[in-house]
């Protein structure tokens, strides 16, 4: 029995699109603990978001979906439509970039907390008004008791978001996924929605996925994170450990493209993201390599341990004695 309350194995997701097969996720591994954050991170079209809708059961009919994805213990993965759509949004919820996209414009906020509260438990309208008005203050928003009976409108990018993430909190869910939650908002209101999934994570003991294409954020707040290339873990682990000795060359790309005193320009990883509609053979990031070599493509790297971190490069043990030299 895992002690992972989210446990993702061999995700595969294959669009069937008019240009041909379209290979997004290829084989992913997923462990979250209770309680803990984990971040998912990688270029876009790397395969996150297709990853997580795969396991809330989201993906359109054109998606094949193989592997397994373990909520507390219960698979989903081919499991019955109606019981999928009785976890998403009370075992399992997810918030997305766009707070708009997920907010009813015609109908008061305080309302639609209080129809999620209803889909999924037999509760009285009064207590759910309640309820709702006490998760608009758990998510930080002042005067609570007023702002739920407004509309989307009426509230800041920001504040849009807080109401998302009130509302994707409502049933006390044992894993919440936010997808970008901070990419479409201002700079200053970015630590804020951060602090807010802090904030549910140690109240109530919320596993949370956060994925993002900012380390940043990762450094901020995750426990541990998973490093997504080409629709495929690269590297996956602590954050500590990620950030004191990474070992694979696409995390250090990354890394390195991150703004740190005394340096001015960033250094974006050169090259451009493979076409998932023909990837590459071997390893997806070898194309973009500095280090790779031509074994790097003749097969897909196996998963190795290095200190707290798995990682599919056959040149990482080069590269760690580099780095440590
Ligand atoms: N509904 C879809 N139909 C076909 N291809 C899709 C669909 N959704 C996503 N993709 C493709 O799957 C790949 C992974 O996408 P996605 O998971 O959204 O990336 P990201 O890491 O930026 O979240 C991309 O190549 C994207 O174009
Ligand atoms: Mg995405």
């Amino acid at each position: 029995m895992s002690d992972s309350v989210l446990q993702i194995r061999d995700l595969r997701v294959t669009f069937n699109t008019q240009m041909g097969e379209l290979r997004a996720v290829r084989g992913v591994d997923v462990d979250v603990a209770p309680g803990k954050i984990l971040g998912v991170v990688g270029e876009s079209g790397s395969g996150k978001s297709v990853s997580f809708l795969a396991a809330m059961g989201l993906l359109p009919k054109s998606a094949s979906i193989s592997g397994s994805v373990m909520l507390d213990g219960q698979e989903l993965i081919g499991a019955k439509k109606k019981f999928v759509r009785s976890v998403r949004g009370r075992l399992l919820s997810m918030v997305f970039q766009d707070p708009l996209s997920a907010l009813n414009p015609v109908h008061r906020v305080g309302d639609q907390i209080v129809e999620m509260i209803q889909s999924h438990q037999d509760m009285s309208t009064h207590d759910a008004q309640k309820r709702a008005v006490q998760l608009l203050e758990i998510v930080g928003i002042p005067q609570p008791d007023e702002r739920a009976l407004q509309y989307p409108h009426e509230f800041s990018g920001g504040m849009r978001q807080r109401v998302v993430i009130a509302m994707a909190i409502a049933n006390d869910p044992k894993v919440l996924i936010a997808d970008e939650p901070t990419t479409a908002l201002d700079v200053t209101v970015q630590a804020q929605i951060l602090e807010v999934i802090q904030t549910v994570q140690q109240r109530f003991g919320t596993a949370v996925v956060l994925i993002t294409h900012d380390l940043g954020v990762i450094a901020r707040v995750a426990d541990s994170v998973n490093v997504m290339y080409a629709g495929r873990n690269v590297e996956s682990g602590s954050v500590q450990s990620m950030f004191d000795h990474p070992s694979h060359p696409y995390t250090r790309g990354l890394l390195s493209s991150l703004p740190h005193e005394g340096v001015e320009r960033l250094q974006p990883i050169a090259g451009f993201p493979p076409n998932m509609l023909a990837p590459p053979p071997g390893c997806g990031f070898a194309p973009r390599c500095a280090f790779a070599t031509d074994a790097c493509s003749a097969e897909l790297p196996a998963l190795r341990q290095f200190d707290d971190l798995l990682t599919s490069c056959i040149r990482a043990e080069d590269l760690r004695i580099r780095s440590n030299s």
